[in-house]
């Protein structure tokens, strides 16, 4: 059915936009229109207090890295980790869309019952909810510390979950290119499809990406950042132009500098005032290094909200 009434009443045209928007599992970043503008709002709190106000079904991607009760930090402390965790995991299957997708960062360190895991979670994950582990992400790093009492450690994980099987993934924004040698041996490879080789090759579940220094560039202060180019892999790939990721356990705020640098909405969280001057130093960085994207820091979660939701309705009359 041919739709040439544009007007922004036509409610035939919103449906089908809607229907388009919202059929985004095939899609890759270049189907979608690329905001002039995107959100951010940073509140400071208790990560519940912040999901509670969350509405259902609107995030496209969580990507967290929690405390694991191991006393590394002060706010590293819960009496039952588990129990802790069931409600900011309940919390994040409800506000997921249905094509949404979730990461957590963490290990396999368990020291004693107090102290929480990726293991944990997993199993807690598989017999108290309907989410789907898609992959675990080893990352390894060449840089780290020595140890004397067992092997040096070089490798943290990440999961990715996933609310349904209709989850988003664009592989095609993190393809690694192959060297000019590479190509010519891959091309000449029959199992390989020649389109998606000249593309470049999946970067697997396997991600070998420096650790931040203590005198890296990118370093803004926070004790555990993660480097701007794991999280920028898991945000362009998870999720695409003008939809919302969430981090509520921010740290620095790495998440929400890369949300910005990619044009994504972000809502970050963290009980830590310093927050704040980490994200300060994030967007010096960020700007420092050429980029001018813009974006507006939003007062409240109405404001974010009915700013995107604006965006959104409008955005596919072009
Ligand atoms: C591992 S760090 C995250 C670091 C972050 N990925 C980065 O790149 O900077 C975990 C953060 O969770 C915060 N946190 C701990 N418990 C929290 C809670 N209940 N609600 C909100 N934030 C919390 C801590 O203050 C800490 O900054």
């Amino acid at each position: 059915m041919a739709i040439h009434n544009k007007s922004h009443r036509n409610h035939a045209l919103q449906s089908l936009n809607k229907m388009r928007r919202d059929n985004v599992k095939l899609k890759s970043s270049i189907d979608f229109i690329l905001p002039e503008k995107t959100d951010i709002f940073l509140q400071i709190s208790d990560c519940l207090d912040l999901l509670k106000q969350i509405p259902d079904e609107s995030v496209q991607l969580i990507c967290i890295d929690p405390p694991y009760n191991l006393a590394i930090e002060n706010w590293d402390m819960y009496d039952n980790y588990i129990y802790w965790a069931d409600k900011w995991l309940k919390e994040s299957y409800r506000i997921l869309k249905p094509n949404g997708n979730l990461v957590i960062f963490g290990g396999i360190q368990f020291r004693d019952v107090k102290s929480g895991d990726l293991i944990d979670i997993i199993h807690h994950l598989r017999y108290h909810s309907k989410f789907k582990l898609i992959n675990t992400i080893i990352w390894h790093y060449k840089n780290g510390m020595s140890a004397h009492r067992y092997f040096a450690n070089r490798h943290e994980e990440a999961i990715w979950l996933a609310k349904s099987n209709d989850y988003y993934f664009d592989l095609d924004s993190v393809r690694v290119k192959y060297s000019d040698d590479e190509l010519k041996t891959a091309l000449k490879d029959k199992r390989l499809n020649p389109e998606n080789t000249k593309k470049g090759k999946n970067p697997t579940n396997v991600w070998e990406i420096g650790r931040l220094n203590g005198n890296s560039k990118e370093r803004v202060g926070h004790p555990t950042q993660k480097p701007t180019e794991i999280i920028r892999r898991i945000v362009k790939a998870l999720s695409y132009p003008d939809s919302i990721v969430i981090d509520f356990f921010c740290g620095s705020g790495t998440t929400g500098r890369v949300c910005i640098e990619e044009k994504r909405n972000c809502i970050m969280c963290d009980n830590d005032e310093n927050t704040k001057k980490y994200f300060d130093l994030h967007i010096k960085n960020m700007k420092e290094l050429g980029c001018s994207n813009n974006y507006d820091f939003d007062l409240s979660l109405n404001e974010f909200f009915n700013k995107i939701n604006k965006r959104s309705l409008f955005s596919n009359y072009e």
